[in-house]
């Protein structure tokens, strides 16, 4: 008995121990290995057994052809065992793109459910290819069953922000079917240019298609490059790129924004605006050319100017999109829907009027009415909308898709009220965020590693199995304020999207982190043969500042993924901090005054973090509000870590970020000090509606005077960002515990982004002299 247990744990085992040394990507759900390789070869034939497989015979030649320099014979007969056999044979899978895939004696066969599941095994088969230059390429003998775990795998792009030539889009849809991605949203209209040709309004791309200059560095920005830049597709180019794409199973969304994020429309045809004579806001943006009239946006952000819901604006739109619909065979239009400041319709009496006509609650039940009437037309014309998650205030248009972007809660409203839902939220979908905690080129801000999207979950639990059913799948949204080049956007996606591939692909319950960590060198090695510049964070060292012990000092704490090389620190750099990274790191470095720190490990750039000692640093602290789950930062410590943050919304993690709540909280000095100046250091970036403080308080507990209290309204000092209060005791005081509240703003006025919502209150640092 015991003997035959012991031998079905062996037989069952094996495949799973042999499936260990594939390196593919998105994991596909079933892998059985068997023993010897076979070689693909300059005499090996592609037959095609199944019909209509001839453009995906091509594409496989064309990969091995770009790849390692031959191509294969394509016929319809099979004759021997030197061939790739491409067939159809039903599977009972719901979502299409199931496949077979066997590799053995008598050749490669793959058998799709559909052509989409041929294309997939092909995929599959080239990931099994070796990477070198030239063949023959030996693969192993194994069968594979896979199929797709979500019908929904998309990556989003932004060409408004940056615009990306048509070559550079069918890369980009290459490397969505190479891992198995089946959408591509791509999102055409903004405030900072229109990018495509509608011949009824040519205005939109000789006009709206072009921006007088652009920010230069981190928003606000340090000034402005006064380039003309732009470009536009035109409607023979983007049909390229759609049947491109179809040669690929992908199919393309295209975004067409509205009501907000008009302005580039604005500025090519005024009469778009509730206001068709005022001029552009500029505000504080560094601007190049004139400011009269309407401009197409210089910055990034939102804008106040957006399209007025008048019968010009409605036939204006219906009339673009029954130009645009029609390049797209998409059942979907993305409509856009997010970020509509509402001020303009506030002081139109036209839309006040409109409002009152149709018996609207406010402007949201108007942003409403502007959903639902553009969803009506487009469905007269036998498509359905998708919209950003803010088309569910003021009522969801009957058949919209919703696209979740503010986390998952809009989505998992719109699953409750029955309408279909795909998950983009920030935290796990923004490629564009940062993926390092060390410096690196300038992001958004956030902060989303590569085990961050890996570990997404696109099913809400709180979802019950019917409700659940409208999660179509997920995306990964990359927004181009901070790419402006081909080679960044690739860095930004790679290796992420193929962790979210996984996600999107296999079944929920073959997602394997650890197994992803393992193959992570080898998908690499492929992205280096095909010379794409990708992010090596994953394996950056990793520095965090944690307390120490007895709350004397901070602890600064290096960690590397690449077991094999010694970390190496040094301190006190001023000059050269490489040559100086003297020590061995062994446990973590305990800092008890001002100094800089670098530590490195071989072939990585060196991280540089520079302490600034005070007399509140390590000390314990305690806070009564706890900061948004969106910034955490490390919790209360991070305002006593001794880490100043010159970087922004860069650096987010080393922020507490509370959305419409104080900073509240108390540090505990552990004896009485003596204390003459207090300093916090908070983030004034309103464009990422984060805004100072309303006021800071703070009180002490001291021999003399027990809770004196002060209070302080200005700052000290604003660079950049970067806002410092300052609390002048007057003259040195003795003190053991400070509290400390920091007030948030409140309400984001009028005439600002994000206006008549909760404004975050970003905090970094406490100090004490
Ligand atoms: C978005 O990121 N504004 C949808």
């Amino acid at each position: 008995m015991k003997r035959i247990a012991l031998l079905c744990i062996l037989v069952s085992s094996l495949p799973v121990l042999a499936q260990t040394k594939l390196n593919l990507v998105p994991a596909p759900a079933e892998v059985k290995m068997d023993t010897g390789n076979i070689s693909i070869n300059i005499n090996t034939e592609i037959v095609l057994e199944g019909s209509g497989l001839e453009n995906t015979a091509s594409l496989l030649n064309d990969y091995l052809s770009a790849s390692y320099g031959f191509k294969l014979k394509v016929v319809t007969k099979y004759s021997n065992a030197n061939s790739i056999t491409l067939n159809f044979e039903r599977s009972d899978h719901a979502i299409p793109g199931a496949y077979n895939l066997t590799v053995d004696k008598k050749g490669v066969y793959i058998a799709g459910d559909n052509a989409e599941g041929v294309l997939y095994g092909i995929q599959t088969l080239i990931q099994l290819f070796p990477v070198q230059k030239k063949g023959p390429l030996s693969i192993p003998q194994l069968s594979i069953t896979d199929y797709p775990r979500f019908a929904y795998r998309g990556m989003h792009l932004d060409v408004c922000r940056h615009f990306f030539p048509v070559d550079f889009i069918k890369k980009y849809i290459d490397y969505l079917a190479a891992y198995k991605f089946n959408t591509f949203h791509w999102h055409l209209t903004d405030d900072q240019g229109w990018r495509i040709e509608i011949k009824k309004y040519p205005l939109l791309t000789s006009v709206g298609g072009y921006r007088n200059g652009t920010i230069i560095g981190r928003y606000p920005g340090k000034g402005n490059d006064s380039l003309h830049y732009g470009g536009f597709y035109t409607q023979d180019e983007i049909k390229e790129v759609v049947k491109y794409a179809a040669d690929r199973y992908i199919d393309v969304i295209p975004e067409i924004e509205m009501p907000g994020h008009a302005s580039a429309a604005i500025a090519a045809y005024p009469q778009l605006s509730c206001f068709p004579d005022e001029s552009t806001q500029t505000g504080k943006t560094p601007w190049a050319g004139t400011k009269e009239g309407k401009q197409v946006q210089q910055t990034w952000g939102v804008f106040e100017d957006v399209f007025c819901p008048s019968e010009y604006t409605f036939n204006f739109l219906q009339d673009v999109l029954d130009e645009a619909m029609p390049l797209f065979p998409s059942k979907y239009v993305h409509i856009g829907g997010d970020e509509c400041p509402k001020e303009a319709w506030k002081r139109s009496p036209f839309c006040q009027q409109l409002i009152r006509d149709n018996n609207l609650k406010d402007e949201h039940g108007l942003q409403s009415y502007f959903i639902q009437r553009i969803e009506k037309y487009i469905n007269g014309k036998g498509k359905k909308i998708i919209g950003w998650d803010e088309i569910l205030e003021g009522g969801l248009a009957p058949n919209a898709t919703v696209m979740s972007w503010r986390g998952e809660e809009g989505g998992i409203e719109a699953a409750k009220q029955n309408h279909d839902v795909i998950m983009t939220p920030g935290t796990y979908c923004y490629l564009d965020h940062a993926q390092s905690k060390n410096e690196d080129s300038v992001t958004i801000g956030g902060y989303l590693p590569l085990e961050k999207v890996y570990g997404y979950e696109p099913v809400p639990a709180m979802l019950n199995a019917g409700q659940a059913k409208h999660i179509l799948g997920a995306q990964g949204n990359v927004w181009t304020e901070y790419m402006a080049y081909p080679s960044k956007v690739d860095y930004m996606i790679f290796p992420r999207m193929m962790a979210l591939s996984e996600v999107l692909w296999s079944p929920k319950e073959k997602r394997n982190w650890k197994d992803f960590e393992r193959r992570l060198p080898a998908i690499l090695d492929r992205l280096d043969k095909k010379k794409v510049k990708y992010s090596k964070a994953y394996y950056d060292l990793q520095a965090t500042v944690i307390p120490a012990n007895n709350y004397d000092g901070v602890l600064w704490k290096l960690e590397s993924k690449i077991k094999t090389e010694k970390i190496k620190w040094a301190n006190d750099l001023h000059h050269d901090p490489v040559a100086k990274t003297n020590y061995d790191y062994t446990k973590p470095i305990k800092i008890t005054k001002q100094a800089t720190y670098s530590a490195k490990i071989k072939n990585s750039n060196p991280v540089i973090q520079e302490f600034f000692f005070n007399k509140v640093t390590g000390k314990k602290i305690t806070l009564i509000n706890e900061p948004s789950k969106n910034y955490p930062g490390d919790g209360a410590f991070t305002l006593v870590n001794g880490v100043q943050n010159d970087k922004g919304l860069s650096k987010g993690n080393e922020f507490l970020g509370f959305l419409g709540n104080d900073c509240e909280g108390t540090i505990e000095l552990g004896k009485m000090e003596k204390i003459r100046k207090l300093r916090f250091h908070c983030l004034n970036q309103n464009g990422s509606w984060i805004y100072p403080p309303k006021y800071i308080e703070v009180s002490y507990t001291g021999s003399l005077t027990a809770k004196r209290l002060l209070r302080v309204e200005s700052p000290l000092e604003i660079k950049d960002g970067n806002i410092i209060y300052e609390i002048d005791l007057g003259a040195e005081t003795q003190m053991n515990a400070i509290n400390f509240k920091i007030v948030n703003y409140g309400i984001i006025p009028s005439g600002n982004p994000g206006a008549g919502t909760a404004a975050w209150l970003f905090v970094d640092e406490i100090e004490a002299e």
